[in-house]
């Protein structure tokens, strides 16, 4: 069964080599070149249970463990598995204990796939003890926020809501603290933390720290290697590929950790099913291809876009006048491929009308539609973290802040925003983001994104589709 040694391939591989080697099936002869989709819920299994063994599906699948291996082979950055026996990893049935697997193994990591984002973001937020503090940045997926405001309300864990860009504030917020949660860029407003420093102050600390590496993805950034504990993935994005899964993922250096993090999710449920890891593995594997494309005509679209006369603001890390460019050029590989653009007031219409204003970013609790809807919180009760966001106003655009903030938050601009969305033909009018195809939303028709985000700022994913019939379509819905 196993590979010979003159049969496998180099182990210092490129993250563009291994998302296609990674996670294959052993080389036999005339064995598979992909994993099966193993459909089973139980496992033949007598007596006491070993680590490793496989026995019921919802503690550990053997249709999660080349995806698992593949994750790991990427977010730990050592050429994986590859070569052809990435497929058995780790699997430890979910409860305690790990058997320091083979391939996949805590030797260097482990991934532990989830049946969505959100269940790996609560899987993370289960590690606070009750009373205990989570520091988190006041712009981020909102669910996930939202998640964190009822674990406040429910557990009495105390929320210290940061910039992430600003380093001190987070430094200074980490005292006491149990976990910090960092994204980078932020979901929507693209600020760029300081990783390096961030989890260093964290790890010096004792805090537990965990990036979201959502935006980014491990051909983009390894928050491990800047010293994160876990790394945390809406696979459901960029790793699959094609908006058509739902899936999330951890992945860690710390075998005691991946055992409590793998028993919440067989004790919560909260597993993928054979056939969407599946079509992960099999997105992952263009998806080299695909972030250099969606990233090359992202940065293409915000140069563009930054000298549009319809266009207010874009905040792009690619942009030498965006407040991430420095630090993403230092520490990422590419700076993303999610915009965002907010249009510009229309002379003597937008801003007239004096309605809303930031304060009526209230108004957010009361945007119909909001809740159980897909990638929005699905809550009506946002207003606390919204609220709880404090700073107003360091939006820090790229180098328009004052014309971004007299624009963009009365009734006029957000149905400008909205008439932008529906004037698109080629881009989809859809929430999600990280798909071949390009969408564009208004962040704010969520009731639950944060208040500090402009009523009309717009969130791009860039696909990678032609990136002239890409600005033609938005040039023309920008126009009209
Ligand atoms: C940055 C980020 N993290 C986590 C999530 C949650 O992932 P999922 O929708 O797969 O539950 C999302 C969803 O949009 C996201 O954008």
């Amino acid at each position: 069964m196993s590979t010979t040694p003159e049969h496998r391939a180099p182990s210092a591989l490129s993250p563009a080599t291994v998302v296609v080697t990674a996670g294959r099936p052993d080389r036999e002869q005339g064995g598979h070149v992909n994993p099966s989709v193993p459909m089973n819920s139980t496992y033949v299994s007598r007596g006491v249970i070993t680590p490793g063994e496989l026995s019921y599906a919802r503690g550990d699948n053997d249709a999660w463990h080349p995806f698992e291996a593949a994750l790991v082979a990427l977010e730990c950055g050592d050429g994986g598995a590859a070569g052809g026996d990435g497929g058995t990893a780790d699997g430890d049935g979910g409860a305690a204990g790990s058997d320091g697997g083979a391939d996949g193994g805590t030797a260097r990591g482990e991934g532990i796939v989830f049946g969505s984002g959100m269940a790996a973001i609560a899987a993370v937020f289960s590690l606070v003890p009750d009373g205990g503090t989570i520091v988190l940045p006041r712009h981020a997926y909102q669910a996930g926020m939202v998640l964190a405001d009822q674990i406040r309300d429910r557990h009495g864990v105390t929320l210290r809501h940061v910039d992430i860009a600003d380093t001190d504030a987070v430094v200074a917020a980490l005292d006491g603290a149990d976990l910090l949660l960092a994204e980078s860029p932020t979901n929507p407003m693209l600020e760029v933390a300081d990783l390096p420093a961030v989890l260093a102050a964290a790890r010096e600390r004792g805090v537990r720290s965990v990036v979201d590496n959502t935006f980014a993805t491990p051909l983009g950034q390894r928050p491990l290697e800047h010293g994160a504990d876990i790394v945390l993935h809406s696979v459901t994005k960029y790793l699959a590929g094609h908006s058509d899964v739902v899936l999330g993922a951890l992945v860690t250096r710390d075998a005691a950790l991946a055992a409590t993090l793998r028993e919440h999710r067989t004790l919560h449920g909260a597993i993928a099913g054979p056939f969407e890891v599946w079509l992960a593995l099999r997105g992952l594997r263009t998806l080299a291809l695909r972030f250099e494309r969606a990233q090359a005509n992202a940065a293409e679209l915000a140069r563009r876009l930054a000298e549009h006369p319809e266009v207010a603001e874009v905040r792009h890390p690619s942009l030498p006048g965006d407040p991430g460019h420095e630090r993403a050029k230092a520490q990422m590989n590419g700076f993303g491929a999610i915009l965002g653009v907010r249009p510009a007031p229309r002379p003597g219409v937008a801003g007239s009308a004096g309605v809303a204003g930031s304060a009526g970013s209230a108004g957010s609790a009361g945007s119909a539609g909001s809740a159980g809807s897909a990638e929005s919180a699905g809550s009506a009760g946002s207003a606390g973290s919204a609220g709880s966001v404090g700073a107003a106003g360091s939006a820090g655009s790229a180098g328009s802040a004052e014309a971004a903030d007299s624009a963009g938050t009365g009734a006029d601009a957000v149905e400008r925003a909205d008439a932008v969305v529906d004037a698109v033909r080629l881009w989809l009018p859809a929430t999600s983001l990280g798909g071949v195809e390009s969408m564009l939303e208004r962040r704010r028709r969520w009731g639950t994104e944060a208040a500090t985000v402009p009523e009309d700022l717009l969130r791009l994913s860039v696909g990678i589709e032609d990136v002239e019939d890409l600005w033609a379509d938005l040039d023309q819905a920008l126009r009209s």
